[in-house]
């Protein structure tokens, strides 16, 4: 052996000296709660959480999604119960969902001023002024097609036009006083047309979290079900990004929505994705959001329901490892009950 280090100074065992064994042991430091507690690097708490709700036309509804159980199609006078339970809980977001009366080609429902989405900010906002009212900026629940932007003939999803809709949409909920739009659609330019109209109407203070990293991923399903939303035909492969391109494409779009004019950006789905959560947080100086998505609030129910995980244990554990790989803070259907889990109650 050459140098002057000793074997023990390496941290591992000696081989030549028999004697007290690992000169390191991390198990010290896991004895117990109090230790665990205090060096403990990510901790979840109320602020982590943004509540997704979908709403509505009409009075007195509370209809059950199928596929996403303790999740409901809500009227506004239903959600505003909903939403007094995530301001009590101290859960700084929610972010609304519409269903719309009626599609078109254009998706012409998204940006009426008496669509559930705009009639649901300005209720929610009246009564609960502190709360941060976000909304989801996109056609695919009012277009009769399903897709995220206008259809061409030939079945592509024509980026620049659908452009304009979008913007519309955006301000039609700044209107009604949404404190953050944040598009859905994957069109290319979309933050910069939103941004610039926004402005142009007097609405500067309305911050866009852009949905920048947004792969056509297999996790929506239950979603699409609740929303409506599936696409009649094709996929949204076009748009949406490719699961298996990697963290470089990822940062690309994050940083061109930053130039746009994006407030924070979201990694969309979470578990899945986490080393491009890591990658996009290390990229850009702004908030990172995670959408921990209805596929994977599905799995964790479908398993729970049939005895075959702990949902508790597990939602969390999920939870804190989309803060660990880098989220500010996440949107999950687990939101009030994390909040509930972590305060103590089974
Ligand atoms: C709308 C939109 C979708 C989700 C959020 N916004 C569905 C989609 O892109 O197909 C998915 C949310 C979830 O699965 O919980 N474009």
């Amino acid at each position: 052996m050459s140098g002057t280090q000793r074997p023990g100074d390496t941290g591992g065992p000696d081989p030549e000296r028999p004697g007290p064994g690992p000169s390191r042991r991390l198990r010290r430091l896991r004895r117990s709660e109090a230790v665990r507690r205090l060096v403990r690097e990510v901790t979840l708490s109320p602020a982590d959480f943004v509540n997704p709700f979908f709403v509505v036309p009409g009075r007195r509804v509370r209809q059950e999604i199928d596929s996403m159980p303790g999740n409901y199609h809500l009227s506004v006078d239903e959600l505003l119960k909903e939403v007094a339970e995530v301001a009590a809980l101290d859960i700084p977001g929610v972010i609304l969902f519409g269903l719309p009366e009626t599609k078109d080609p254009e998706g012409s429902s998204a940006w009426d001023p008496a669509g559930p989405v705009q009639r649901a900010v300005s209720a929610v906002k009246a009564e609960f002024p502190d709360l941060l009212v976000m909304t989801d900026v996109c056609l695919c629940q009012y277009t009769d097609h399903g897709h995220c932007g206008l259809l061409a003939l030939d079945g592509e999803v024509e980026n620049d036009p659908t452009l304009e809709r979008l913007a519309a949409v955006a301000l039609s909920h700044a209107r009604a006083g949404a404190d953050v739009v944040a598009p859905s659609d994957m069109m290319d330019g979309r933050v910069l047309a939103i941004r610039r109209v926004l402005d142009a109407e007097g609405f500067t203070g309305t911050a866009i979290l852009s949905y920048a990293v947004k792969y056509a991923s297999a996790f929506y399903g239950p979603f699409r079900e609740a929303a409506h939303s599936a696409p009649r035909t094709g996929d949204r492969r076009g748009y949406q990004m490719d699961p298996a391109s990697g963290s470089r494409q990822a940062v690309d779009e994050a940083l061109l929505d930053v130039e746009e004019g994006a407030d924070m950006v979201m990694v969309k789905p979470a578990l899945p994705y986490l080393d491009v959560v890591r990658a996009v947080r290390e990229a850009c100086l702004l908030p990172v959001a995670a959408y921990h998505v209805s596929g994977e609030y599905a799995m964790l129910r479908a398993a729970a329901e049939r005895g075959w995980i702990d949902e508790r244990a597990a939602a969390l554990e999920a939870l804190t490892a989309i803060k660990r790989a880098g989220a500010d803070f996440v949107l999950t259907y687990y939101a009030r009950r994390a909040v509930r889990w972590l305060s103590g109650e089974q």
